[in-house]
């Protein structure tokens, strides 16, 4: 159940199990949580686990509706209703008639749609644009959101009413940052699922490649990991991935550092012999001055001397 869902960190297994509890029954459900963390993925875990499963299951992105045609789009409409309206409409709600309807970005809802969704919840009665009749509808709600309603509730962009009438249970799914126990697992899943889906060989990561994976904020979350993993699963087919081969941004995120200059490769280096080299190149480039030579490399000339006489470089 839920495997859909990969995680085993303390924080996400307890979302699961009340997600588990909160799947068998009716009641309406808000999930929250930053772009990427799940939140479709946990909607569709949860009707696929409802006793509404096999019923009708209709998503609506509230970002996506235009204006105009929003309350036609979420009641339906009759013939002649507005211009335009050419023959009756169906609208999602009653399309999901006995079974779930997933409100995704519902912090997108237009106000005015906002007051109507509330009647409907609280009544079960749908009124379509022109229509005078109302009908009953029987649809398990279920919402998402990856912004603070309480922003916008302060701004007067969200009903306050609506609010908490969708959140009879809160499911919040916790950012990856604040789940770093399941990086690696995610990686591995993601890594054996792309092999097999591209029918390349597997690519494996290096340790401290997957160091830095871990300290990584992953402000995009699983879905960034994800297309990562795609990624480079792609280029890199059956080979193991070094830091080296790491994008931009997770090298830019070393604990404190910006960018690093140079990498270390997984199978390590000769530090004396990369100082030897550095010295050499430097005091060709400058041909053979020693001063200017120290100023390339960042040294005192005290200090380049010191370094030439230890590795035995002359001029
Ligand atoms: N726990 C997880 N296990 C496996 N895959 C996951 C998990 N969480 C997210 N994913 C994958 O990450 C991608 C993004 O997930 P999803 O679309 O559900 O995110 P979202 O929270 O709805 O994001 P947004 O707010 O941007 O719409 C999908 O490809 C999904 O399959
Ligand atoms: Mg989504």
């Amino acid at each position: 159940m839920f495997h859909a869902l990969i995680g085993h960190s303390p924080n996400f297994e307890a979302l699961l199990r009340s997600a588990k509890v909160v799947a068998a029954t009716d009641v309406t459900v808000l999930i929250t949580g930053e772009t990427g963390t799940g939140k479709e993925v946990l909607a569709d875990a949860l009707q696929k686990h409802s006793p509404r499963a096999g019923k009708p299951f209709i998503k609506l992105n509230c970002a996506a509706l235009p204006e105009g045609i929003a309350e036609s789009e979420l009641f339906g409409h009759r013939k002649g209703a507005f211009t335009g309206a050419v023959s009756n409409q169906l609208g999602k709600l009653p399309a999901a008639n006995g079974g779930t309807l997933f409100l995704d970005e519902i912090n997108s809802l237009p106000l005015s749609l906002q007051a109507k969704l509330l009647r409907f919840l609280e009544t079960g009665e749908c009124q379509p644009v022109g229509e005078t009749q109302t009908q009953s509808v029987h649809v398990r709600v279920i919402a998402a959101t990856n912004c603070n309603l309480f922003d916008k509730i302060s701004t007067g962009d969200f009903r306050r009413d609506l609010f908490y009438r969708l959140n009879v249970v809160p499911l919040e799914l916790p950012p990856l940052r604040e789940r770093r126990s399941d990086i690696e697992l995610l990686l591995q899943h993601f890594m054996k699922q792309f092999a097999q889906v591209h029918r390349l060989e597997q690519a494996a990561f290096s340790k401290t490649a997957l160091a830095r994976l871990g300290s990584y904020p992953w402000p995009g979350n699983v879905r960034e990991l994800r297309n990562l993993c795609e990624r480079l699963s792609i280029l890199l087919p059956g080979r193991i991935i070094g830091v080296e081969n790491l994008p931009s941004e997770v090298l830019g995120s070393a604990p404190g550092a910006q960018k690093p200059v140079v990498f270390l490769p997984d199978v390590g280096i000769a530090l004396d012999k990369v100082e030897t080299e550095l010295i050499c190149q430097a005091l060709q480039r400058t041909h053979g001055n020693r001063s200017k030579s120290a100023r390339l490399l960042g040294i005192s000339r005290d200090t380049l001397l010191y370094r030439m006489h230890k590795h035995g470089i002359s001029t």
